[in-house]
């Protein structure tokens, strides 16, 4: 039995899906405490056409009765090139689900009926958030590009968004896509300083709480037994990226970076944070898309009062038992 934390809170979720952004999506969607207005994507994890085609099938996927619209964005960072695909997520960034075959050697996920709005995602945001001045919390999973291009163009945004929950950074931690920057900051940190540096209320969900934001292979086999497709694509699709943190690290399941920054927008209880004043390096060599926290205990100098809220610390088991709760179909 879910047990609703809250009134429902309308959200805009920007994504690069991905494998972890999947199970995030599916979370919100299928959570009653959220409204997902829309989803916009993001080149990052993948191409943004591999990103909208991923975001329309996992609503497919979640079958809801009236599904939120899907809005292409960035298909490239503000200024510098997009990196390779990360290869974690497979070719596909569902780990490599499109290249599954059925006994009968037919493909077992087809294109995705549905086709994406024909608008574009920075407008999109502007036009909801001004919609609804106040109410409107943004939860990123991927790159910021949208984020940052919306408020080049209205720069008012920022008074009208109520919060902004990034997954994205490593404030005490070394970085996953070099020692220094987490992917998502990486991939664009000129966008990421942009978002940052806007003033929007702003929850940081790092690498420091995802790392332990994990699920088991063998909590998701238990809990996926009944013959569904969500329950089916759930082992599916987790298969390609739980058999990397395998061999990487004999860790038999994954870090679900995505979920925690969508549980926490669900219960903040799920994770403890701390302010503090944070900037993006963006002229590093070593550095770049670094996120640099003043978490000093007495911060000296000129760092500027605290600018956002760091999740520090999560509440792991609790994280792996809602998320599977929630997802799943038992
Ligand atoms: O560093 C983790 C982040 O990068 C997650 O959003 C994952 O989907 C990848 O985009
Ligand atoms: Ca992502």
């Amino acid at each position: 039995m879910i047990e609703m934390n809250g009134p429902e809170k309308p959200v805009i979720i920007d994504t690069d899906p991905g494998v972890d952004d999947a199970l995030a999506l599916i979370l919100a969607l299928r959570s009653p405490e959220l409204h997902v207005k829309a989803i916009t994507t993001v080149n990052g994890n993948t191409s943004l056409r591999q990103s909208t085609e991923n975001a329309l099938r996992i609503l497919e996927i979640v079958a809801l009765p009236d599904p939120p619209p899907v809005i292409p964005g960035a298909a490239i960072p503000l200024n510098r090139e997009p990196i390779p695909s990360a290869s974690i997520h497979g070719r596909d960034g569902l780990g490599e689900i499109t290249f599954l075959k059925d006994r009968r050697g037919k493909k077992k996920y087809t294109p995705p009926r549905h086709k994406p709005e024909p608008t574009y995602a920075p407008g999109a945001i502007i036009e909801l958030v001004n919609e609804h001045p106040g109410e409107i919390t943004i939860i990123t999973l991927g790159p910021l590009t949208n984020i940052a291009l919306a408020l080049q163009t209205d720069p008012g945004l920022s008074r009208h968004v109520k919060e902004i929950i990034t997954m994205g950074g490593a404030y005490s931690v070394p970085g996953n896509v070099t020692p220094a920057a987490e992917f998502n900051f990486y991939c664009d940190p000129e966008a990421a300083q942009e978002v940052i540096g806007s003033g929007i209320p702003l929850t940081l969900v790092g690498l420091d709480v995802t790392r332990s934001a994990r699920l088991s292979r063998h909590a998701l086999m238990n809990a996926t037994k009944k013959r569904t497709r969500l329950n089916q694509f759930l082992r599916d699709s987790t298969e390609f990226v739980m058999d990397f943190y395998r061999e990487r690290e004999g860790y038999h399941g994954c870090c679900v970076h995505d979920a925690l920054a969508v549980m926490a927008a669900i219960d903040g209880s799920i994770i403890g944070t701390k302010r503090a004043h944070v900037e993006i390096e963006t002229e590093g060599k070593l550095t770049a898309g670094m996120s640099v926290a003043d978490l000093r205990p007495y911060a000296r100098g000129k760092t500027g009062a605290p600018n956002a809220t760091i999740a520090l610390y999560v509440d792991s088991t609790r994280f792996e038992q809602q998320l599977l709760e929630r997802i799943t179909d038992a």
